[in-house]
Order: C-alpha cells, then structure tokens, then sequence
C-alpha cells in the first residue's frame, strides 16, 4: 500500500491531505509517513528474523530525530558516520548496544564518544586509524570492538559518486593488506577484533555485486580464522536500492536479497549486520513544493517551484530521477504540457527534471516530488540563505513538526561582523 496516495481528488499523506500541511507548515516542506518507515522496516528485518542478524538502519539517509525514534521503537540499530550522528541515535533511544560507528575521518573526540557510550564496533578503515583509536581506547581503560571496513574491490552502485567498493574509491583497508591488518590488530591491547565490514555503493539494483562481496569476504574469514583470529560478525553495509518510478530495472525486494544473503552466508557462522538507508527511509518521504510562475521560455515551458537544489540536491549532484505529480487530482479532460521543473537559485544545475510530462500546472499549485525521504533533508543547505525546508511526520491523522523552518534570524545569529569593520 502506498500511503501518499489519492483520496477524494487530492495525494494525502496516509489520512492527511497534502494541502492542509502546506496550509498549516508553508512550502516547501518534508513530509514524512510514519506507516511507511514503520512497513520498511518491519519488511527488512523480517527477512532476516530467522537468523542472528542487527538491522542498523543508516542514519545519514535521514537523521531527524522523531525518524530515528520511530525506528528505535521498532528495536532499529543506527550506523552512524560522525559524533553528531551518534548524538542523534542515542537521543532517540537507540542503545548504544545497537550502534555502529562507520567512517573514513574519525577523530579522536568522535572516537571517546563512542567509547563512552560503549557502542557496539567500530568499522575502522585505516591503519592510522586503527592505532590512534587503540592509543584513545588505553587512554580511557578500555578496549574498542572492531571490525575493518575492506574494500573488495566490486563495482555497484547506480552512479559513479556513489560507488564506495571499487580500489580507487578512498573506503576500506585494500583487499591486499586486509589479512596483514588484522594481523596487527591482534597485538593492540585496546583492540579487540570481532568481525569484517564492507559497503560496496548505493541505489544496487542487483544482486550480483553482493553476490561477489559475499564470495570474497567468506573467503577472508575462513583464511583469519586458519590464522587464529576470532570472526563473529559479518556486516554488508547498505546499498540495496530503491524503485524511484521512473523505468529503469527494478531493483530486488527486501524478501529476494534477504534470501540471497542467508543462502550465502549459512555456512559462515557469523552475526549478521545490515546497513540499509534508502530502503527504509526513501520512499516514506515527499518533498512538498508550490509553483511560482509557469513561465513559457522561447521553446520550454518551466514550472519555477519554491523548493530547490539546496532543498533536495539529488537531480542536481547525481542526475537523479524523481517522480512528481500535481497534488490535485487533474479533471477529466486535462492538457499534458511538457516541461522543465526548475527552482529559484541563480544555477542552471537547479533544475530538478528536463521535458518531464505533466498535467498543466499555474501559479499557487502544490507539486509532490516521490522519493525524497532519503538523502533529502539530510542533504540540504541554506544556499543563497534559504532556510533549511521543515520536516512533518504524519502518523494516521495527526502530523507534527519534527524540524522547524528557521527564521532569517536563526540563520544569521551566528554569525559575526568583526570590531574593525563597524
Ligand atoms: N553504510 C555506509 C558505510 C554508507 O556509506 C552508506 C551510504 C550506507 C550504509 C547506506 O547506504 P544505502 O542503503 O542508503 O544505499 N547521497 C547519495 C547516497 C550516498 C550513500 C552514502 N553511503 C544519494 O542521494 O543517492
């Protein structure tokens, strides 16, 4: 069941209109589905409900808060890549138990954090950073659990900035020194090895470059296991896309991969770890806009809508597709008018589709953008000092403001004109 839907005329998200959150919250604004994030979940943690498994749903994807408690209710992990994330993940309950620290550029604060809180491993992806979190966790009496986030060198993912997994990419120990770093790992007293790590890329829309991660990575633990070293835990990072509307291949269901990786990896006795953000968090969010002008150019017709690239940076930075459709439901006899969707900033990349079909728009229409639960948000900036987009949560027929618009003043109060200028 898709809950941004229409009902009497008009796209409602689960039982509230669309038109009263822009209303009430003013455009453009997040609006997030509690039943969906709730349903991704429950659809990704039930594929793995019959094995030792910690679903660690990927904060960046989306990090407000009122989104990680719902997930933390439902017994969620967090991966966090920053001591922010960290921060946000056990504000929302998530325990420190659940919680894995990923992340090329850990610092040492980021590093006591964690320690503190006695989070759950760190996927440590350098030996420099292996030795200062060693040096850290004696400091403070205590020994960090690791795994090495390796890079197995498998080309995924649906674009070329989001590919994490292939040798030139900067993630993971090389596949060369991974059995030489654990080697090392073994002597440091504030280390304590537990598992291996990968994340191979984002939007995967098959399953055969998991399929090689799997083959590769099963391969490491039996050689660190003849060397003596204890393996437990196994975790496959994220990276299973999404359907984003348009007409590309549909990538595999929750259920298909869950089985994949449980056929795959039965003979390995490991716990398994999973990483998901997109899965969970990208279609229970739309990005809720209104028209401007529509403005005919010498040979395109451009709808000029109040949210932009700052707002949601995908089409921009990854030429990525978004469905959009008219919050009212077009009459019966409506006219299709091809156009460029586009937003105010002074960019020609603000431009969130070219020659897109839609039923004709004017001045004041609100416009759904599909699939803007993950990465968008979490993504945005205040450029050209544009107020971070509010974010709502809709659960049934109440909705909240879990982020507030900031004001001018909001944005300018921290910053300064030094004495010699006044
Ligand atoms: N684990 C690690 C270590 C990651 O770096 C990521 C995403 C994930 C898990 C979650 O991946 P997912 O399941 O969401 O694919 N901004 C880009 C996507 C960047 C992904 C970065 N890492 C986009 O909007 O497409």
């Amino acid at each position: 069941m898709r809950h941004f839907d229409f009902k009497n005329g008009e796209i409602y998200a689960e039982n509230v209109p669309l038109r009263e959150i822009a209303e009430t919250v003013g455009t453009p604004a997040y609006v997030y589905s509690t039943a969906t994030f709730e349903r991704h979940y429950k659809v990704f943690a039930e594929a793995f409900d019959d094995v030792d498994a910690l679903v660690a749903y990927s904060v960046k994807a989306n990090s407000n808060i009122a989104v990680l408690a719902t997930l933390a209710k439902m017994g969620c992990g967090a991966d966090v890549v920053s001591g922010g994330e960290l921060i946000r993940a056990l504000t929302a309950g998530i325990p420190a138990s659940k919680i894995v620290f990923s992340g090329v550029g850990k610092t040492r604060e980021e590093m006591r954090l964690a320690l503190e809180a006695g989070i759950r491993v760190f996927n440590v992806e350098s030996l420099p950073e292996l030795s200062l979190l060693n040096n850290v966790a004696i400091e403070m009496g205590e020994t960090a659990n690791i795994a090495f986030r390796v890079n197995p060198d498998v080309t995924a993912g649906g674009h070329d900035k989001i590919s994490t997994g292939k040798a030139e990419n900067k993630f993971g120990i090389a596949w060369s020194d991974a059995e030489k770093a654990y080697d090392l790992a073994a002597k440091m007293p504030g280390i304590h090895v537990v598992g291996v790590d990968v994340h191979i890329g984002s939007q995967i829309d098959s399953l055969d470059p998991f399929k090689a991660t799997i083959v590769k990575v099963g391969g490491l633990i039996q050689k660190l296991r003849d060397k003596g070293h204890v393996i437990t835990s196994f975790d496959i990072g994220g990276g299973l896309g999404i359907p984003y509307g348009n007409n590309e291949k549909a990538p595999p269901l929750p259920s298909v991969y869950g089985k994949m990786v449980k056929d795959m990896t039965r003979d390995l006795d490991v716990e398994m770890i999973f990483e998901p953000g997109r899965m969970i968090s990208g279609n229970s969010g739309i990005l809720l806009s209104r028209v401007i002008y529509a403005k005919s150019g010498a040979n395109r017709n451009f709808l000029i809508i109040d949210a932009a690239m700052n707002d949601l940076i995908r089409p921009a930075l990854y030429d990525a597709y978004h469905d959009m459709e008219p919050v009212k439901a077009p009459g019966s006899n409506f006219t299709e008018v091809t156009y460029d969707v586009v937003g105010p900033i002074c960019e020609t990349g603000d431009t969130f589709t070219r020659n897109r079909i839609l039923p004709e728009m004017t001045d004041g229409d609100l416009l759904v953008i599909h699939s803007a639960g993950a990465y968008g948000a979490a993504q945005s900036s205040q450029y050209n000092t544009r107020p971070l987009v509010p974010e709502v949560l809709v659960n049934g027929d109440q909705f909240e403001i879990i982020r507030e618009r900031p004001s001018i003043d909001d944005i300018l109060k921290n910053e300064r004109i030094p004495d010699w200028l006044t």
